[in-house]
């Protein structure tokens, strides 16, 4: 039975194999998840790329900031080998690279733009085009911290599927979210309540939760009507049964 919440692996599968890689994203797509979360910031020369952190340190072996690499000088290294020997030689994928490989799947891909330290000129219009190319526009949402990239991304194509990121609780956010034109709201899971999805439901806002790593607690997020969550093992949140 498809599952009736969808399910995103955020980061990939980072519970079993090294976050924001392809290796990960894949194993995330085998294990049966819907979806695939990742998080897109721009090198020196411009390039979007997958990563996390703004800093290059905690997940490869090099030492620095994402904007100050060369794509040619990013992509030396190894995004895999600090999370195991066995996956040593792994990569930091361009977007365009997991584009490709995402537009043979059916999966729906959650870009979020990191954009809440760094400017990054023109991210917004750059993931757009990607997506555009690899006609991924129907199947992708675009989400940040950063509530203006969400804002400049409506601007630039107000078809395409939009949510802000929200850690805490916000004064009635539906109605955020309405005034700035997106669409759903991603929200970490300790700021969600009834309140908020009552009146989510009553807007047709979809709320989507992260990061969701108990199967228990991903049951009562579908109970109480949540759209996805977000979990770093979409292998075990993909057996869940919900009839019981
Ligand atoms: O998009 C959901 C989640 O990824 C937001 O937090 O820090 O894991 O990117 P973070
Ligand atoms: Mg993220």
């Amino acid at each position: 039975m498809a599952s009736p919440i969808s399910i995103f692996g955020h980061r990939g599968s980072p519970g079993t194999h090294p976050e924001n890689t392809l290796i990960s994203f894949q194993a995330a797509h085998k294990a049966g998840a819907q979806g695939i979360e990742l998080d897109v910031q721009l090198t020196r020369d411009g390039i979007p790329v997958v990563i996390h952190d703004e800093r290059v340190d905690r997940t490869t072996n090099g030492i620095g900031w994402v904007k100050d690499f060369q794509y040619e000088e990013i992509i030396r290294l190894d995004a895999g080998q600090s999370f195991s020997s066995r996956f040593q030689g792994t990569r930091i994928p361009r977007l365009e690279d997991v584009l490709i490989w995402l537009s043979s799947t059916n999966l729906i891909v959650n870009i979020e733009l990191k954009t809440g330290y760094f400017v990054y000129p023109g991210i917004e219009e750059k993931v757009i085009a990607l997506l555009t190319n690899y006609q991924m526009r129907d199947r992708c949402i675009i989400s940040s911290f950063n509530h203006y990239s969400v804002q400049r991304t409506i601007q630039r194509d107000s078809q395409i599927e939009t949510a802000i990121l929200l850690m805490e609780k916000l004064v009635d956010p539906w109605e955020y979210v309405k005034k700035i034109g997106a669409h759903g709201i991603h929200i970490e899971w300790q700021a969600v309540d009834e309140h908020l999805l009552k009146n989510t439901k009553f807007h047709s806002i979809p709320v989507r939760v992260f990061t969701v790593n108990d199967n228990t607690q991903i049951a009562a997020f579908k109970k109480m009507g949540c759209k996805a969550i977000f979990t770093d093992f979409p292998g075990p949140a993909c057996t869940i049964n919900y009839s019981v």
